[in-house]
C-alpha cells in the first residue's frame, strides 16, 4: 500500500522550453521534481495540441530512470495506449468523458505491468468514476478545464470531489492516488492537500518559477 500522505510534485513539461528538453528535464528532477507529467493533446478532447508519443520517447531517453506520468486528454485513449506504453511512460492516465471502453483500457494498461489513472473533468460527478476506483493507481481530480496551462484554480467545483474521493478510499481500503493538476501553486496545493490530493502536477509554478527547487520545495511543504 503505497503512503498517500507523502506528497508527489510532478512538474507539467507543457510549461518547459521545449527547444531546451534535454536541459529542462535534468533542471525539473534537480530541483526535486519526483514525476515528470506530460499533458498529451489531440485538438478534439481539449482545444489545443501538444505533443504524441515520440516526446514521450524523446523524454524517456533522456531521463532513463524518471516515473513518467503521461496525461491523455485526447478523444480515444483506446486506439493510443500501446504507442504510450512503447514510448516508456511509467504511468498513463485517461479521461473517462469521451465514448469508449474504460474498463477495457484500464486493464490493457495494467497488463502491461504500468500504472493506470482516470481522469475526470472539473464538471464530471466522481459517481461516474466509482465503477473504476478498485482497478487505478491514481485518480486524477482536474482542477482547471484542461487544454491550457496557466489557469485558475477551480476550488468549488472540485475540491468537495478531492475529499469525497478520499473518503471512498480509505472506507473501502482501496489503493489510489489522489492527484490535482491546474493551477497548482503553495496556496492552492494546501487547499488540495488539505482535502486530500496527494500528487500535484504543476507547470507554471515550476518550469515558469524564479526559481524551481524553492518553489517545489513551497509546494512539498505547503
Ligand atoms: C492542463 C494540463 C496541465 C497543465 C497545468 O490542461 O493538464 O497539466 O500543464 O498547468 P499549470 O500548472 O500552469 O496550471
Ligand atoms: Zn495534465
Amino acid at each position: 500500500m503505497s503512503d498517500f500522505n507523502q506528497r508527489i510534485v510532478a512538474p507539467s513539461l507543457l510549461a518547459a522550453d521545449w527547444s531546451r528538453l534535454g536541459e529542462e528535464c535534468h533542471r525539473a528532477i534537480a530541483a526535486g521534481g519526483d514525476w515528470l507529467h506530460l499533458d498529451i493533446m489531440d485538438g478534439h478532447f481539449v482545444d489545443n495540441i501538444s505533443f504524441g508519443p515520440n516526446f514521450v520517447k524523446h523524454v524517456r531517453n533522456i531521463v532513463a530512470d524518471a516515473y513518467l506520468d503521461t496525461h491523455l486528454m485526447i478523444e480515444r485513449p483506446d486506439q493510443y495506449i500501446r504507442d504510450f506504453i512503447e514510448a516508456g511512460s511509467s504511468n498513463i492516465t485517461i479521461h473517462i468523458e469521451p465514448e469508449y471502453d474504460v474498463g477495457g483500457t484500464i486493464a490493457k494498461i495494467k497488463e502491461s505491468e504500468i500504472s493506470a489513472g482516470l481522469a475526470l473533468n472539473p464538471v464530471t460527478p466522481l459517481e461516474l468514476a466509482e465503477p473504476f476506483l478498485e482497478q487505478i493507481d491514481i485518480l486524477l481530480i482536474m482542477t482547471v478545464v484542461p487544454g491550457f496551462g496557466g489557469q485558475k484554480f477551480m476550488k468549488e467545483e472540485t475540491m468537495p470531489k478531492v475529499a469525497q474521493a478520499k473518503k471512498i478510499r480509505d472506507n473501502n481500503n482501496l489503493n489510489f492516488h489522489i492527484e490535482v493538476d491546474g493551477g497548482i501553486t503553495p496556496e492552492t496545493a494546501s487547499i488540495a492537500a488539505d482535502h486530500g490530493a496527494n500528487v500535484l502536477v504543476a507547470g507554471t509554478g515550476t518550469f515558469k518559477a524564479e526559481d524551481m527547487a524553492t518553489s517545489i520545495k513551497e509546494l512539498r511543504e505547503s
